[in-house]
C-alpha cells in the first residue's frame, strides 16, 4: 500500500536532481570562510530577502535563536503570537540562549492585531522587563498557514519601531506566503531587520535555513552561530540542495496550496470541520484526534494530532494528486468516526 505523509512539509526527500547538484557543488571549510557554495547561497539569499547579508543554518530553529539573541540583550522582553514557533516548539531556548521573557500575545489563526502589540509594550519602569523585540510569522503555522497581508505588515513593523522595538520575521515557509500573495520577499520582509526562511520545509532541502539582515548585524550573527555549534564545515553539500530549492522549487509551491484546497474541499464535502487553507497547511477538527490518526495510518495515510481533537495534515513536494486522492477515500471511509 503506498503511504502518503502529510505530518509536515519537513517530510520530503531530495529528488534525483538536487542529489546531482548536491555531489557536483564545489566546496571548502565555510568555518574558515572559503564554501563557495555556501557563499553562493548566502548571496542568493540575502538578495531574494532583500537583506545586504546573510547566514547559513542547519535549522530554522537555530536561526530563531540566533535573532533573539542578536536583536535583544538578557532581561529583555520579546513580543510573538501565542502560536509562534520560538514560544511553542524551541525547548525554551530564547529563555535559557538569549536570556529573554517572551511575551505571548494571542493573535487571530497567528496573525497579530497591531493595537494589541501596542497595548502589551508597557511603559518604562524598573519593575518591567523592557520589550526590545518584536517576532511575526509568516506563514503562520499554528495559525493554519495564514498568510499577512502586506498592510498587516507594515502596521505591525510601524508600531514596533515607533516603541524603539526591534522585528524578526520567522518566514520559516516565507516562500509559501510569496507564491500565495505575490509579493516578493524583498517587499514583505523590507520592515524587518531580520528575516529567517527554512530550505527543509515545502522548498524540499534536506537541511537549512538562512538568517538575513543587514551586514553589521550579520558579523555577530555569524559568531552566535559558532557558540551554538551551527559552524558547519563543507556545508556547501547542503547548500548546493538549498540553492537547488531556491532555484527549482519556489513557483511549484502553488500547486502544494492548490492541493490544500482540493483535500479541504474533499473533506468539507464529507462533512469534516475544516477551513480553506491559504496555502500548504490545514486542520481539521475531528471528536478523538489521536484515534482517527491511528486509523489514518492504517490506510497509508499519515498526519499529526495537535490537539485531542485536532489533525494537521500538510501538503509539500512528495504528495501528489494520487496521494490527495488516497487521503480522501481514507478520510470518507471513517467518516463514522470523526
Ligand atoms: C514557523 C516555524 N519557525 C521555525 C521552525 C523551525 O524550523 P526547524 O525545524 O528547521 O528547526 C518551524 C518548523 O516547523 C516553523 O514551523
Amino acid at each position: 500500500m503506498p503511504v502518503v505523509d502529510l505530518r509536515s512539509d519537513t517530510v520530503t526527500r531530495p529528488t534525483e536532481a538536487m542529489k546531482k547538484a548536491m555531489m557536483a557543488a564545489p566546496l571548502g571549510d565555510d568555518v574558515l570562510g572559503d564554501d563557495p557554495t555556501v557563499k553562493r547561497l548566502e548571496a542568493a539569499a540575502a538578495e531574494r530577502a532583500g537583506k545586504e547579508g546573510a547566514l547559513f543554518t542547519p535549522s530554522g530553529t537555530m536561526a530563531n535563536q540566533i535573532a533573539l539573541a542578536l536583536l535583544t540583550r538578557p532581561g529583555d522582553e520579546v513580543l510573538m503570537e501565542a502560536g509562534a514557533h520560538p514560544f511553542n516548539y524551541e525547548a525554551a531556548g530564547g529563555a535559557v540562549i538569549a536570556g529573554v521573557q517572551i511575551r505571548a500575545i494571542p493573535g487571530q489563526l497567528g496573525i497579530l492585531d497591531p493595537l494589541d502589540v501596542e497595548r502589551h509594550i508597557r511603559p518604562t519602569d524598573p519593575h518591567f522587563a523592557p520589550a526590545t523585540l518584536l517576532c511575526v510569522e509568516d506563514t503562520s503555522n499554528r495559525g493554519g498557514g495564514t498568510v499577512h497581508t502586506l498592510d498587516q505588515l507594515d502596521a505591525l513593523t510601524k508600531v514596533a519601531r515607533e516603541a524603539g522595538l526591534r522585528t524578526h520575521l520567522d518566514g520559516a515557509r516565507a516562500f509559501n506566503a510569496v507564491v500565495a500573495s505575490g509579493v516578493p520577499l524583498a517587499r514583505r520582509a523590507s520592515g524587518f531587520d531580520t528575516v529567517s526562511f527554512c530550505f527543509s520545509k515545502g522548498l524540499g532541502a534536506p537541511v537549512g535555513s538562512v538568517l538575513c539582515g543587514p551586514l553589521y548585524l550579520m558579523e555577530r550573527a555569524r559568531r552566535i552561530r559558532k557558540m551554538l555549534g551551527g559552524g558547519m564545515r563543507q556545508s556547501g553539500i547542503l547548500a548546493a540542495a538549498c540553492l537547488y530549492a531556491l532555484e527549482h522549487h519556489v513557483d511549484r509551491l502553488a500547486e502544494d496550496h492548490q492541493r490544500a484546497r482540493d483535500l479541504s474541499m474533499g473533506l468539507m464535502m464529507d462533512g469534516y470541520d475544516v477551513r480553506l487553507p491559504q496555502t500548504n497547511i490545514l486542520f481539521v477538527t475531528v471528536s478523538d484526534a489521536p484515534e482517527l490518526q491511528r486509523t489514518l495510518e492504517e490506510r497509508g495515510v499519515l498526519c499529526l494530532p495537535t490537539g485531542p481533537d485536532t489533525l494537521r495534515l500538510v501538503l509539500h513536494l512528495d504528495v501528489d494528486e494520487a496521494g490527495v486522492e488516497q487521503a480522501l477515500q481514507a478520510f470518507a471511509e471513517l467518516k463514522g468516526i470523526r
